[in-house]
């Protein structure tokens, strides 16, 4: 069983494949132990590159799984631009971020469309990666007011969604307050740790299992790297890291791999 999971979001970079390739292939030869698990999620477009990539190099120490940045919730049909569930799965795709707060705000995501692509995306044998997080005003009012957002958001992202173990299991909650994102502007680790464990005792609620806030993980995003990320995982409830910019560098990769290993 892996303890970690370090998750790089690509988002809209970079601007060519040999780039996304070579980002990859860096991220492929961080040598990483077996109690940490990382998962690459480029743009679409470099999904094919990097799978094949990976294919290439069995044997990489840093085996890396492959996600992508979302999905929709029909596996085929008249949805222009659209990418499905069953095309994910049939390029080695393993995990999808679903309901990332730039696409809540510059692509009208709603909660109803996360949860159909929850639905979805665990239907065809994906894991989830579920992005939820309050916006700077809401952080204002304190945390009670955070945690309040964040509850509501897990109740109608994972509404209706299967309480077999088995399924909950692959849902995987990334607590990502929105004000942290890309501002350097990271949250506070006591906080952070104190909304983990309030987002594990809302996933027994949800998936009606005392055992899920034990089974289930969250993660952290919102500036991390390799310098801080120590202070996030260092705790027991922070099961990894979504990690944005620092993911696209290869020594800010390095570091934060390396900063995981020498966690106990
Ligand atoms: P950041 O992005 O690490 O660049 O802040 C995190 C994310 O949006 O997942």
């Amino acid at each position: 069983m892996f303890k970690k999971i370090l998750i790089a979001n690509w988002k809209e970079h970079p601007k060519s494949g040999r780039e996304a390739v070579k980002i990859f292939g860096a991220a492929m030869r961080a040598k990483t132990p077996k109690n940490i698990k990382t998962v690459v999620c480029p743009p679409f477009v470099y999904l094919e590159k990097c799978a094949s990539t990976a294919v290439r190099r069995p044997n990489a120490k840093g085996r890396a799984a492959l996600g992508a940045q979302d999905v929709f919730w029909k596996d085929e049909g008249p949805y222009t631009g659209e990418v499905g569930p069953a095309m994910l799965r049939a390029l080695g795709v393993a995990y999808v971020i679903i309901g990332h707060s730039e696409r809540r705000r510059w692509l009208g995501e709603t909660d109803a469309m996360v949860n159909k692509k929850i639905g979805a995306a665990l239907g065809a044998g994906l894991r989830v990666v579920l992005c939820v997080g309050e916006p700077a005003g809401v952080r204002k009012k304190g945390i009670a007011a955070a945690q309040k957002f964040v509850k509501d958001q897990l109740a109608k992202d994972l509404r209706g969604i299967s309480s077999d173990k088995k399924i909950a299991r692959r849902v995987v909650v990334a607590y990502e307050p929105i004000w942290a994102i890309g501002t350097g502007d990271s949250a506070d680790p006591a906080d952070v740790r104190a909304m983990a464990v309030f987002i594990k005792k809302q996933l027994s609620f949800l998936f009606k299992s005392p055992a899920a806030s034990r089974r289930s993980f969250v993660l952290y995003g919102g500036s991390v790297n390799g310098k801080n990320i120590a202070d996030y995982l260092q705790y027991e409830a922070v099961d990894g890291a979504l990690v944005g910019g620092a993911s696209l560098k290869a020594d800010e990769w390095k570091k934060m791999v390396e900063a995981i290993k020498t966690l106990r």
